[in-house]
């Protein structure tokens, strides 16, 4: 099959990682080797203080910025290159994992003196669920970090995917010297400077080059020798395929806020990351170059100005040519819809989009028609798969506090939610409202813009539940017999699928067994 200049020449992606380890210092310093900024600070801006957990008024002043950055998009040596912004702070993370269904592969930032963290693992899994191509960024290394050989061991225990180095660090910290790259064959010095974009090369035939002695002492050069041939024997030559399964992560090191390794990472990622391919939707597998348009939403923000009620929806284009201006069949609504505005979102400009392919995001503006996952098409009956929502970890019940606006909080907890700040669980009897979340600061959110958009006002009762599972069964009867029995730890989520709530891992295992016939499922999507 002939793959489209226009798709082969895209390259999507996100750049994710624990807080703190550097996302958002390498994510700017894409855009600056990309030349689509041209100073330092124009993303940092973007990151919501991640220690605070009430400062609400923050994460509204982030929610304008981060619109501007949802999409970065620049050229890079003929290459199309989209990195999709993830949020930054923990509670965010199910944000997070709903851009990664929308990227084609992922660059994660590890810091190389915390080494694998929890956020680290939880992304890994997420990749591991979409068999998501992963390149590893071990980031600082003008610190005093681990020794690269127990990294790539945590690496490879703790995220359970085989690693690859490309290139070799000299030292560490104090003693950094910079990189050998081990398959071009060059050493990358390294000279701490925030302000310059370049780093001095030195290409060499190989390790026994006598050029390398001359910028290398004794010592460091036999080490680097004794290391790069033990790394040979363990790690061996890239499987560029095994790369692309998502089974194997390339492992580049640098310090990107020194802007080291960062082209080197760079030029490696155009040459080897994906460009869009194919997905899968529930009736059958899209391919990119199938020329009816399809594409889906993966993300919907709110208007910053509570007047209007627009939102913006992101849609990734999986085929085909999106056009400006052309009627689009929604899927779930049964509904054709047309775009007179589609946005193309970069730092603090947007620009018209009159066409895009896949690949791309685009925001369109919507006054409430959209929900995460829905599917465009020109008219085929098609839904995407692999926009799942997970297990929150908190889970409060929502008392009405103001009666005379109960339409208002209603209406509110149902956008509120749709948008994806977090998940809306009903209960019987009395149809009571759960809202479940990964992080305190939704229900912040929540209660924030529930008063200021919505003119409602609402308390979160706390309840016991940290879990939710998502229950099936092959016999109807059976679904109905654990509604019944556990009546207290089950409600609908927003499809009106079935899920168990329970405090904790124990409770689920138990209901496991008292129930063996159902199955239980960690994220909302199951085969049905
Ligand atoms: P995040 O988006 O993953 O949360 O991380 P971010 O890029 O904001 O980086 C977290 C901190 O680590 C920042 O320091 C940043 O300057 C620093 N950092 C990034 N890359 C490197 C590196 O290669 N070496 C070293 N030593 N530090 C690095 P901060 O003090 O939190 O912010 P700032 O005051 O520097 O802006």
């Amino acid at each position: 099959m002939s793959v489209h200049p226009e798709i082969d020449k895209r390259k999507t992606f996100a750049i994710i990682s624990h807080p703190d380890a550097g996302k958002t210092t390498l994510t700017e310093k894409f855009l600056l080797f990309g030349g689509a900024i041209n100073t330092a600070g124009a993303v940092k801006r973007n990151k919501a203080n991640q220690n605070t957990t009430s400062d609400f008024m923050e994460i509204e002043k982030q929610r304008g910025i981060s619109v501007a950055t949802s999409v970065m998009g620049f050229e890079y040596k003929g290459k199309r290159i989209n990195i999709l912004d993830t949020p930054g702070h923990k509670d965010f993370a199910e944000d997070t994992y709903r851009t990664l269904s929308a990227v084609d592969s992922v660059i994660l930032v590890v810091d190389s003196v915390k080494g694998v963290e929890e956020q680290t693992e939880k992304l890994m899994e997420v990749c591991r669920m979409r068999s998501t191509p992963v390149i590893i960024f071990i980031n600082k290394m003008d610190r005093e970090g681990k020794d690269t050989f127990d990294l790539l061991d945590e690496l490879e225990t703790k995220l359970a995917i085989s690693v690859c180095p490309q290139s070799w660090p000299i030292g560490q910290g104090h003693t950094f010297k910079g990189v050998y790259n081990i398959y071009g064959n060059q050493l990358n010095l390294f000279e701490p400077d925030k302000a310059k974009v370049t780093e001095p090369v030195i290409h060499v035939k190989d390790l026994h080059d006598p050029t390398l002695s001359e910028y290398l002492q004794d010592k460091a050069l036999d080490k680097l020798k004794s290391d790069l041939e033990l790394t040979e024997g363990i790690y061996g030559p890239l499987d560029k395929e095994m790369y692309q399964e998502g089974l194997l992560a390339p492992v580049f090191f640098g310090s990107a806020i020194n802007n080291f390794g960062i082209r080197e990472l760079l030029e490696t990622f155009i040459v080897i990351a994906p460009s869009p391919a194919s997905r899968e939707a529930d009736q059958r597998m899209v391919y990119a170059d199938e020329k009816a348009f399809t594409g889906f939403v993966f993300k919907i923000h709110a208007n910053l100005d509570p007047k209007h009620r627009d939102r913006i929806a992101f849609l990734r284009i999986c085929s085909g040519k999106f056009e400006r201006n052309k009627f689009y069949f929604n899927t779930r609504l049964n509904k054709k819809l047309k775009f007179s505005n589609p946005m193309d979102f970069m730092a603090n400009d947007k620009t018209l989009v009159e066409e895009a392919w896949p690949g791309d995001v685009v925001g369109l503006y919507d006054s409430g028609n959209f929900k995460i996952g829905d599917t465009l098409t020109e008219g085929e009956e098609l839904q995407f798969k692999g926009i799942p929502s997970f297990s929150p970890e908190i889970f409060k019940e929502v008392e009405n506090r103001d009666p005379l606006k109960t339409k208002q909080l209603e209406k509110g907890i149902q956008q509120l939610t749709e948008e994806g700040v977090a998940q809306l669980f009903i209960q019987q009897p009395g149809n009571r409202k759960i809202v479940g979340a990964v992080g305190a600061l939704q229900f912040e959110v929540i209660n924030f813009r529930l008063e200021h958009e919505y003119g409602a006002k609402c308390a979160f009762r706390p309840l016991s539940f940290s879990r939710s599972s998502w229950i099936t069964a092959k016999d109807k009867k059976q679904l109905q017999e654990i509604i019944q029995r556990r009546s207290a730890h089950i409600a609908l989520d927003k499809d009106g699928n079935a899920v168990f709530l329970a405090d904790n891992d124990w409770a689920i295992n138990l209901a496991k067994r008292d129930f063996p016939e159902i199955e239980f499922h960690l994220t909302s999507e199951f085969k049905k």
